[in-house]
């Protein structure tokens, strides 16, 4: 939390007393130090001006400082608008795709029925509300603020002035991608803060994010993987060593064991290849998962609920003119990938989008999603599926496969928030 000071975060303290109650009292869960008349977010320091202050309320409460009041004296269970904490941009490699998604969440989150406060995390982890997600999102108007593990905030710890003030949360949707957001971490937070949240739990994001022991589960479950190899400390074995890939099992691919949009990853020919292959892929996490290739075409279907309720998106299928899926990495996704033609409905049989979803359903079962996921997989020739990975916080950009797989089966980026949100409030009754 930059810019805290112990002395601010004690007389913080002291103003959240009452304000603090689920349910607020109305004293102004969100009024500093000038008490509630200062206007809702106005804190006393020197530390921004007026003007600032004022457009990053605008920004959080959509309409301004008096919206504010209003929302936090209405208390819940009424008519108002329920305040959505996004949580954006995060620590992993994968910070521009999460800015992107939130950037699509945030042109189609209903502004009827929501009051989204965006909090975006920097690359070196400070935590900020700001006005919207952007590139570029830190350098505008923001306040320190960070959700609070104790139940009785429920909610954000906002920083201004030298104060801390709080703001009731009714649900979070984390729209984070690798590693401290979609790994079980933040999670874990949102558990101890008593937030219902959007997604997986601490464990199926934990076990989704490791592809080892993603394979480990599904294979419990009777679902095939790819041939595989782990390295616990990415050391590359000796040549010849009995844990090596043999000779007959080239290609492979070489990936960090925990990280996502491709990055890291390398298709290896020849065991020469492996060294670089290996030291790429530590770049990203210290476990390295070896892959035998498998050859085919790769599918993916999205998946959305709980339990035995599920609806599924139409089936997509990635085919490749040449290397492997990278299309974050590529230089202008928007107009299409180098390498990857992507086709939803996938030209398949319909028995066969049918069988793809169906074990789509029960590798989310069996890995112990919730919420939401999308299920990659590759299809080989001879018909037969082979699991790839489950991606518990899929992107929601505007090329990403997820959405696109839903609004091809009719449901549009509007209804899967409906639907996160209402999934998300359901696990906490
Ligand atoms: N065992 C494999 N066989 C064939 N292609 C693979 C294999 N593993 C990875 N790939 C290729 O590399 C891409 C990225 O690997 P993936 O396991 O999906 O990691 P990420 O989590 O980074 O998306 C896949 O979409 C696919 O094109
Ligand atoms: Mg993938």
């Amino acid at each position: 939390m930059s810019g805290l000071s112990e002395s601010s975060i004690l007389s913080g303290l002291s103003e959240l007393g009452e304000s603090n109650e689920p349910n607020g009292s109305g004293a102004g869960e969100l009024s500093g130090p000038g008490g509630p008349s200062a206007g809702k977010l106005n804190g006393s320091g020197p530390s921004k001006s007026r003007s600032s202050e004022s457009s990053v309320s605008s920004g959080l409460g959509k309409s301004g400082a008096s919206e504010l009041d209003g929302i936090s004296s209405s208390g819940l269970g009424g008519s108002r608008k329920l305040r959505i904490a996004i949580l954006f941009g995060g620590c992993s490699e994968e910070h521009a795709v999460s800015v992107k998604s939130a950037q699509e969440i945030a042109r189609h989150i209903d502004a009827g029925k929501y009051e989204p406060v965006y909090v975006g995390i920097t690359r070196s982890g400070a935590w900020m509300a700001c006005e919207r997600p952007c590139a570029g999102w830190e350098s505008g108007n923001c306040l320190p603020a960070v959700i609070s593990p104790d139940k009785r905030t429920h909610g954000l710890l906002l920083a201004q002035g030298g104060a801390l003030q709080t703001l009731r949360i009714d649900a979070a949707l984390p729209i984070l991608h690798g590693r401290q957001g979609e790994d079980g971490t933040i999670q874990g937070l949102l558990e101890l803060s008593g937030i219902p949240y959007a997604g997986c739990g601490v464990q199926s994001s934990a076990i989704c994010m490791d592809k080892s022991l993603a394979y480990m589960v599904a294979r419990g479950a009777g679902i095939a993987t790819p041939e595989h190899w782990v390295y616990e400390r990415g050391e590359l074995p000796a040549a010849g060593a009995p844990a090596t890939p043999p000779a007959s099992a080239y290609p492979v691919f070489v990936k960090p064991a925990r990280s996502g949009s491709s990055f890291g990853v390398t298709k290896a020919s020849r065991s020469d290849e492996l060294a670089p292959a290996f030291e790429l892929a530590r770049r990203y996490d210290a476990k390295v998962i070896v892959e035998r290739a498998v050859s085919g075409s790769e599918v993916g279907c999205a998946v959305l609920g709980s339990g035995a309720e599920l609806a599924v998106g139409e089936v997509d299928q990635i085919r490749l003119a040449r290397g492997f899926f990278r299309i974050h990495q590529e230089s202008s996704p928007e107009t299409g990938s180098e390498n990857a033609a992507i086709t939803v409905p996938a030209n398949l049989p319909a028995r066969l989008r049918g069988r793809i979803q169906e074990t789509a359903k029960a590798i989310y079962g069996a890995l112990g999603c919730r919420g939401l996921a999308r299920v990659d997989m590759f299809l080989r020739e001879d018909g037969r599926l082979v699991f790839n990975e489950a991606n518990t916080l899929p992107g929601f950009t505007p090329y990403s496969r997820y959405p696109r797989m839903m609004a091809a089966a009719g449901i549009t980026l509007s209804e899967i928030i409906d639907r996160l949100i209402a999934l998300a409030l359901q696990a906490r009754e």
